[in-house]
């Protein structure tokens, strides 16, 4: 299959700026390179325009910051998805801040009868304005894709939810917040935390992370948040949290989805240059991308 590269360029989600360089800092890094190296065919059709309002006149809507600004881009990135599938290409975005997944679900999510999603990030992202203790909406993307949360969200792109609760799995969280922990435990959402990557090791976590799908769905979106990592591995990331997964567990997870073969669509998000060390988050990303499309020693 064909790999077409969407950039994101969008800041909105959260507070700190700079993540809205992360589609260039991911390009620098050499992602287009990476991947024709294994002889895939790359298309990269550049940024979504995120339009970029004079910050002082930025609104908050309910406890949702930007939230027209961070619809409105979606419902762009969500058109550049949906035309990408449509041409039978393997949509790659790059963010950007975890807002972005809104978009790129609704571009997605209505191609397939049972859409499934791994999560693979620190926190669950599973907010809404009602619970979110910071109002920024990139903690809030997996919560509006099982449709809770703000209308303009939940239906972007004309229709909502977009994803089952039973067809998400979780990995590497390590923070959550008091709604979001309610919310796991009452749609039964599976998640490996830290503590279950420990005990069991990446090798079965994403074994029965991807028997799981398997069972239930007919297609996986991979959404990678880039602080699901350890920040010793991946520093240049808005909210880092200590005590993450390690490049080797992150390279192995992707190369069992390489094996596998189910993932249909993929994003990596929260790349923030600014805070980085000489661009090393967007050179892990590039080479998890590389690991996830089947790159091998051997
Ligand atoms: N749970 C916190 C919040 O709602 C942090 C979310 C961080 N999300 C992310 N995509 N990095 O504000
Ligand atoms: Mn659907
Ligand atoms: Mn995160
Ligand atoms: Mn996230």
């Amino acid at each position: 299959k064909d790999i077409s590269v969407i950039g994101v360029p969008m800041d909105l989600g959260q507070n700190r700026r700079g993540v809205d360089m992360g589609p260039s800092a991911i390009r620098y890094a050499g992602v287009i390179e990476r991947l024709e190296a294994l002889k895939l065919n790359i298309e990269d059709l550049g940024d979504i325009e995120i339009k970029r309002p004079d910050r002082r006149k930025l609104n908050n809507e309910g406890n949702l910051r930007n939230l027209e600004e961070v619809a409105t881009g979606n419902e762009n990135l969500a058109l550049a998805v949906d035309e990408v599938i449509k041409k039978g290409n393997f949509p790659l975005v790059l963010g950007g801040d975890h807002s972005i997944s809104i978009g790129s679900l609704a571009g997605i999510s209505k191609h397939y009868e049972n859409l499934g999603v791994i999560w693979y990030d620190a926190h669950a992202d599973l907010n809404s304005g009602e619970t979110s203790p910071s109002g920024n909406i990139h903690g809030m993307p997996l919560g509006v894709s099982i449709g809770i949360g703000h209308e303009r969200l939940v239906k972007l792109g004309g229709y909502g939810p977009k994803i089952k609760p039973e067809n998400i799995v979780i990995i590497g969280a390590r923070s959550i917040d008091e709604g979001e922990r309610k919310l796991i435990k009452e749609k039964g959402i599976k998640v490996f935390t830290m503590h279950e990557v420990d005990r069991l090791g990446m090798s079965k976590v994403m074994g029965e992370t991807i028997n799981y799908l398997k069972e239930r769905t007919d297609s996986v979106h991979l959404s990678l948040d880039l602080d699901g990592l350890d920040p010793m591995d991946a520093p240049g990331v808005g909210t880092p949290v200590i005590g993450g997964l390690s490049y080797r567990e992150s390279h192995l997870a992707m190369e069992m989805l390489a094996e596998a073969k189910i993932i249909t669509s993929a994003e990596f998000v929260e790349v923030n240059p600014i805070l980085d060390e000489k661009n090393k988050t967007a050179s892990v990303a590039v080479g998890l991308m590389g690991s996830l499309f089947g790159e091998k020693l051997l």
